[in-house]
């Protein structure tokens, strides 16, 4: 049985990450049949979160925000969703909080946590994307911040409720490969964003866009275009975390999932030396994790590979050459054998002689959007409440900490929110916020 599947009282309070208060419990009850709906941040893969959930016959969209006004953002949006009002401020959007119920952030990654947090102290549920937050540090006020406030909560990494996700985490949930001794995980992918090393000049704001507002909570830089918005911001230190912060919240996902990780106890990481701008090219971070049910006496490693051509030969999978690795996905090493987890394809178990004849029965795929809507209102759960994406949002952000250490094995106590092993490291863990928009961590 998958994780946070049975709707029993016991799971939907592991589903929705807490023990929800009675106003809260009414709340989502109570709730009549129809979800308000803000979204924020309608380009990009926001406009696909905002059609997705917008599917569900249960949903309103009222309000929508988005710092850019022209066609490809607001603009479009606004057409879609004509009795929706428009902000370019998501701070105005969240003053009128009486009139929605819940929110999307699709922002880029730096303002996830800084819009999140706000919305979830007036009691808005919200489905924000991944990776959750852009600092550890972040990703652990979210998922305190959804306890005590009650909320339904769900991180966009949609390809967990995608039959093949699924299916792979029940073949390890129904031990198909035995205990699980080993995982390599990998996105060996060009960066089609990473554009250039350095802050070109600067240049004029086109009409429409709001720049000091697209920074939000990060240092002033002058708007350059093409290198941040939209899409390419993927590439600097101050928005995101590269090629991991990118691909880990979907890659580790499944691995998270079927092993019952919960937070690593040691990470190491070789990276290409970085500057203090853009994230580099190609790493390799190894976690240490404590024994789980799922894995052998002593726990396991879990290796992340990224970078243009990167990814680990066959032999170190124990495989044989013949197997073609896919571009991206993951290796689930097991006492009985081998699960290949293809990035969004069907998983497949190894040596395919060793299981000659055995069925892979696929897990239905489940709605990661429409059921976010079904669960504020109190019909469903949710599969990824920021009780499951906070600590794997954590586990992802400490690789790139790891990154920006290489060389140094870090241990990580996670009761204590404290890494030792290289000096500054715990530094690392947070940032400075732009004077005039530190979060107002509860
Ligand atoms: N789950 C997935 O498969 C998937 C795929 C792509 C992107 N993403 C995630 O979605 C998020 C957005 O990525 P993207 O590629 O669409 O980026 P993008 O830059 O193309 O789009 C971001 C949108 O948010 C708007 N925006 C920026 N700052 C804003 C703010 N402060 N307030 C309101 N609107 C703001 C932008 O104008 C733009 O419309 C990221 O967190 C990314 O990691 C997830």
């Amino acid at each position: 049985m998958l994780l946070h599947r049975t709707a029993t009282r016991r799971s939907f309070i592991a589903a929705t990450g807490a023990t929800l208060s009675a106003s809260a419990f009414k709340r989502v009850l109570g709730a009549n049949s129809r979800l308000r709906i803000a979204a924020i941040g309608v380009g990009g893969k926001g406009f696909s979160d905002l059609n997705n959930t917008a599917a569900s016959p249960h949903a309103d969209i009222v309000a929508l925000c988005d710092i850019d006004e022209t066609a490809a953002h607001l603009g479009r949006a606004a057409d879609r969703y004509p009795k929706a009002t428009t902000f370019t401020d998501w701070r105005k959007l969240l003053d009128g909080a009486k009139t929605f119920d819940a929110c999307i952030v699709s922002t880029p990654d730096h303002m996830h946590a800084p819009i999140s947090l706000p919305a979830m102290q007036l009691g808005k549920h919200v489905q924000c994307q991944k990776p959750l937050t852009h600092t550890v540090f972040e990703a652990r006020q979210l998922t305190q911040a959804a306890v005590k406030a009650g909320v339904v909560t769900q991180m966009g990494n949609q390809i967990q409720s995608h039959t093949a996700y699924r299916t792979a985490v029940k073949l390890v949930h129904d031990g198909r490969i035995g205990k699980v001794r080993e995982v390599h995980s990998w996105q060996s992918g060009g960066m089609r964003w990473l554009k250039t090393d350095t802050p070109p000049p600067a240049a004029q704001v086109p009409a429409g866009v709001h720049w000091d507002a697209w920074l939000g909570v990060a240092p002033e830089r002058p708007y350059a275009p093409e290198v941040y918005h939209p899409f390419a911001w993927r590439a600097w230190q101050d928005f995101s975390n590269g090629q991991l912060g990118d691909f880990g919240c979907h890659i580790l996902d499944p691995v998270f999932m079927a092993v019952e990780l919960t937070a690593p106890t040691a990470i190491r990481a070789e990276s290409d030396p970085l500057n203090t701008q853009v994230w580099g090219r190609k790493s390799k971070v190894v976690y240490t994790f404590a024994e789980t049910p799922r894995t052998v006496a002593n726990g396991i490693t879990v290796t992340w590979y990224d970078g243009e051509g990167h990814l680990p030969e066959t032999k170190t999978l124990g495989l044989d050459e013949a197997v073609n690795l896919p571009k991206a996905g993951s290796a689930i090493i097991g006492t009985r054998g081998t699960l290949l987890v293809p990035h969004v394809g069907m998983p497949s178990l190894l040596p395919a002689a060793s299981f000659a004849g055995t069925d892979i029965e696929p897990v239905p795929e489940r709605n990661h959007y429409t059921s976010w809507v079904d669960a504020c209102l109190g019909t469903d759960v949710t599969t990824s409440p920021f009780s499951y994406s906070g600590p794997l949002t954590e586990t992802v952000l400490l690789g790139t900490v790891a990154i920006r250490c290489a060389g140094k094995t870090l241990t990580w106590d996670a009761a204590a929110l404290r890494l030792t092993g290289s000096d500054g490291a715990n530094d690392l863990l947070t940032k400075e916020y732009r004077k005039g928009w530190e979060p107002a961590w509860g």
